[in-house]
């Protein structure tokens, strides 16, 4: 165990060869695909040198949601926990990404009005100034899970209320104050077989084909990848969906893998196993596209995973959560195993 514990700004960390297993960032990094994962900020060192090993970008996992960020107009911008995990990430030199510039579950209710002049104004005087705080970010998930499963659009404010007037003015102003970074629309439940999730998919197309036919800069779309133990993701349903993303000229990126186990046995072995096969089934799916271009885990180790802190609060039949890679004292887990085997057969992009 480390005893320094190092800052944000300090060197590098030097990570100790095999400790950890091979670095999946190495690993990605020979198919031409980004690994990162999400971090909260955790301060234990160990787990700091587990993420400098396998990830090669970072997401603020809460740090940079809107409310959080700027809960009140008058309110100066939160941004000291961003800047610590920007912080780390640049001196572990991995690149950043921006998650999230809108979220109906982190809203910026101040620059709510029905004058869309006033909400361009407010709304796209965030955005700025929150990507030109961190020019560094390589992309931004501009939207965070505006698609609707029963409607096109999800029941939002601004969404409901000015639709693609104002998807399309984040996207501009995004782009305008962050010139060089990759575009997102990021969303969940569009990797089941259901039928909710085949008319999410649609939803999402809809809405694509609106905003390339606009002209609005967009380049990606996230797949969040919270696998269910309860809908199945569907591989052939995921993967048709990713073809039709290409054909509108669409990367895709994996961004916030991570498997809810919640309904497996409670046998530890038995649950681990099933973990890891759900794992290496879906990205030995998802990676043979090679429009697929990221991969982010929404947390590498039980150590520090929001379905960790969010089920302990639940009752469990099954016991603590184990949904990462990793344990929650770094040891690699079979899902570690079945992961680097899925990129390990993943074709070059
Ligand atoms: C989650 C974080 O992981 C939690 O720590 C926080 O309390 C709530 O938000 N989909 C998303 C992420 O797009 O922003 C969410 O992150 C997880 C679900």
């Amino acid at each position: 165990m480390l005893t320094s514990m190092l800052s944000d700004a300090e060197t590098p960390l030097a990570t100790p060869s095999g400790r950890f297993g091979i670095s999946l960032g190495d690993l990605g990094k020979s198919r031409g695909l980004e690994i990162g994962c999400a971090f909260s900020g955790h301060t234990d060192p160990e787990y700091r040198l587990l993420l400098a090993h396998h990830c090669r970008l970072i997401v603020p996992e809460w740090q940079l949601k809107p409310r959080f960020l700027r809960p009140r107009r008058a309110a100066a911008y939160n941004f000291g926990p961003s800047d610590a995990i920007a912080g780390f990430a640049a001196s572990n030199k991995m690149a950043l990404h921006g998650h999230t510039l809108f979220w109906h579950e982190e809203p910026i209710r101040w620059a709510r009005s029905e004058n869309v002049e006033r909400v361009k104004r407010d709304y796209g005087g965030f955005i700025r100034d929150v990507v030109e705080h961190y020019s560094q970010a390589v992309s931004w998930d501009v939207f965070n899970e505006i698609v609707g499963e029963r409607q096109p659009l999800r029941d939002e404010f601004f969404v409901q209320t000015f639709g693609l007037q104002f998807i399309d003015h984040c996207l501009r102003i995004t782009q305008e104050h962050a010139p060089s970074a990759r575009l997102v629309i990021n969303d969940y439940n569009l990797e089941c077989g259901t039928d909710w999730s085949l008319a999410k998919q649609d939803h999402m197309l809809r809405l694509l084909e609106q905003i390339k036919a606009i002209g609005s800069p967009l380049h990606a779309v996230g797949i969040q990848g919270h696998l269910s133990s309860i809908h199945k993701a569907s591989a052939p349903s995921t993967m048709r969906f990713i073809d039709r993303l290409a054909d509108l000229g669409l990367d895709v990126f994996i961004s916030e893998l991570d498997v809810n186990d919640s309904t497996m046995p409670a046998d530890i072995a038995v649950r681990d196993i099933e973990v890891a096969a759900y794992y290496e089934e879906f990205l030995t799916a998802v990676l043979s596209r090679q429009s697929v271009k990221r991969l982010v885990f929404w947390g590498i180790s039980d150590f520090d995973h929001w379905v960790v802190r969010r089920q302990t609060r639940e009752k469990r039949r099954s016991g603590k959560a184990r949904p990462a890679l990793f344990d929650d004292q770094f040891r690699p887990k079979p899902a570690f195993q079945a992961v680097t085997r899925a990129l390990e057969g993943a074709p070059r992009r």
